[in-house]
C-alpha cells in the first residue's frame, strides 16, 4: 500500500542518515518531554548543551520538581522564552504531586499539563510509549504537503485536520517511534524549505510536487 510505502522508506532512509543524539538513545518520557520542551523553540546545537545540563542536575523529574525556582532559571539562562522553564518546573511538580512521579501516557492526559501542546503530546507518547499517534511539526507539514500534494494553506488553522487525518493513516503501528523521528528528520535534512535534495531522494518517483515541478510551491503557507 502506498501509507506502507511510504513509511518503510522513510524509516530505511532515517536508520542511514539519523543523526546520533541523546534524547533518541531513550524511552524515558522525563528525558523526551525535557528535551522537547528545550527544543521547542530552540535549534539541535543550541538545545543540546541545556539538554545535557538539565539532565545531569535533575537526572529524575522528582529532582526538578525539588529545585529551587531561581535555579531552574538560571540554568534556563541562554534560551529565552522563560515561560517555557516556569511551565516545565510546575509540570515537574505536578507529574509528582498528581502522578507519583509517572508521565500519563495518553495522548489527551499529557495535553492537559502546562507547555505540553499537541506536538509535544504526540512526541512523549509515541517516542516513550510507542502510541500510534502523529506529530505533526513544520517538518511534518512540509513532507506531507510535498509527497501527497496537499495543497492546504499550512498557516490556516482549518488545514491542520487535513494534515493530522493524512499523517495519523501513515503512523505504522509496529514503529510509531521511528516513523515520527524518521519523518522530521527526513524534513530536516533532506525535503528542506529551500534547496531540498530531490535528485537522492527515495520518494522522488512517488513525490507529488517532484513530478508536478511545485517542490518550490509547496506546502502552501500565506504570509499573514
Ligand atoms: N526538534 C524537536 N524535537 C526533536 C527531536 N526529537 N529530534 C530532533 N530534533 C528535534
Amino acid at each position: 500500500t502506498p501509507a506502507l510505502y511510504f513509511s518503510q522508506t522513510l524509516i530505511n532512509w532515517y536508520s542511514r542518515h539519523k543523526r546520533a543524539l541523546p534524547w533518541r538513545e531513550t524511552t524515558d518520557p522525563y528525558f523526551i518531554w525535557l528535551s522537547e520542551v528545550i527544543l521547542q523553540q530552540t535549534r539541535v546545537a543550541q538545545g543540546m548543551p541545556y539538554y545535557l545540563k538539565f539532565t545531569e542536575a535533575y537526572p529524575t523529574v522528582h529532582d526538578l520538581a525539588a529545585a529551587p525556582q531561581d535555579e531552574v532559571l538560571r540554568l534556563w539562562q541562554g534560551l529565552g522564552y522563560y515561560s517555557r522553564a516556569r511551565n516545565m518546573h510546575h509540570t515537574a511538580q505536578l507529574v509528582v504531586e498528581k502522578y507519583g512521579g509517572n508521565f500519563p501516557d495518553k495522548h489527551e492526559e499529557l495535553l492537559k499539563l502546562k507547555g505540553i501542546g499537541s506536538y509535544t503530546a504526540a512526541a512523549i507518547a509515541s517516542f516513550a510509549f510507542k502510541k500510534q499517534v502523529a506529530v505533526l511539526d513544520g517538518n511534518v507539514f512540509r513532507v506531507l504537503a510535498r509527497v501527497f500534494g496537499l495543497t492546504e494553506d499550512i498557516a490556516a488553522p482549518a488545514s491542520r485536520k487535513v494534515f493530522q487525518k493524512l499523517a495519523d493513516e501513515l503512523v505504522p503501528a509496529d514503529a510509531p517511534d521511528n516513523f515520527n523521528q524518521a519523518i522530521m528528520e527526513f524534513g530536516a535534512i533532506q525535503c528542506t524549505p529551500v534547496m531540498p535534495d530531490c535528485l537522492f531522494c527515495p520518494l522522488q518517483q512517488s513525490c507529488f510536487a517532484f513530478n508536478h515541478g511545485m517542490v518550490q510551491e509547496l506546502p502552501v503557507k500565506s504570509k499573514a
